[in-house]
């Protein structure tokens, strides 16, 4: 099973991998937990690149293929042997965050962003994917709390930038039956218990 996690930034995602992974390891499931951009060397390099804020002069283009690069090499190298063992992979973003952020926050064209996102991905194609939802002032609220210095070259965007992904997401989660919104204002304890209900009932129905 591949389960992947979306969301604008600090929507209370990574929080959500880890308590989920947490709930599976006890339950006796073999897990591996990924982080997109990166996950296996390669792709870390290719996310130093992609996130350093010196590379300013970085255009939109560049910036998609480097995320599609990054995740062709993590998907060949260990989600499918992962998933071939076996394992539940549960991964933080996947292909979705660039058909949002890069199709329709930058603006790329959508359809070509989609086909080379199946290109990059081949076979590995989310079983379940939860995007936790929260509106923009909430994101510049969380923002405003952390320390400048520690924001990525993406997180340094506009606000309209965020107005714009968010809406991509919602124009996938309209298409993609694989697709949860869940509301990523209520308390984690309320989301994790949303999140493991329908895994639980996932797993059940693939028996
Ligand atoms: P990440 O370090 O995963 O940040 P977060 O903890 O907020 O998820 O991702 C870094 C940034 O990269 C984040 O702003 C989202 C962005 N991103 C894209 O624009 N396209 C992509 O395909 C991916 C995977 C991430």
């Amino acid at each position: 099973m591949f389960i992947t996690f979306e969301g604008l930034d600090f929507c209370g995602k990574s929080t959500q991998v880890k308590l989920l992974q947490t709930f599976l390891k006890e339950s006796g499931f073999n897990v591996s937990l990924i982080r997109e951009p990166g996950g296996v060397k390669i792709s870390e390099k290719i996310r130093d690149i992609i996130l350093d804020r010196k590379n300013s002069e970085m255009f939109f283009e560049t910036e998609l293929l480097l995320f599609s690069a990054s995740r062709a090499q993590l998907v060949r190298e260990e989600i499918i042997p992962k998933l071939k063992n076996g394992y539940i992979v549960i991964s933080d973003r996947f292909h979705d965050s660039s058909i949002a952020y890069q199709g329709f926050g930058r603006g790329l064209n959508p359809t070509f962003v989609k086909q080379l996102q199946k290109f990059a991905i081949g076979e590995a194609i989310p079983d379940l994917t939860f995007f936790l939802d929260i509106p923009i002032e909430e994101v510049l609220n969380r923002k405003s709390k952390v320390n400048k210095d520690d924001l990525d070259r993406i997180e340094i965007s506009k606000t309209d930038f965020y107005e714009n992904v968010r809406l991509g997401y919602k124009k996938i989660a309209e298409k993609e039956e694989r697709f949860i919104t869940i509301d990523g204002l209520m308390t984690k304890e309320i989301i994790h218990n949303e999140i493991k209900k329908i895994v639980k009932k996932y797993l059940k129905d693939k028996k």
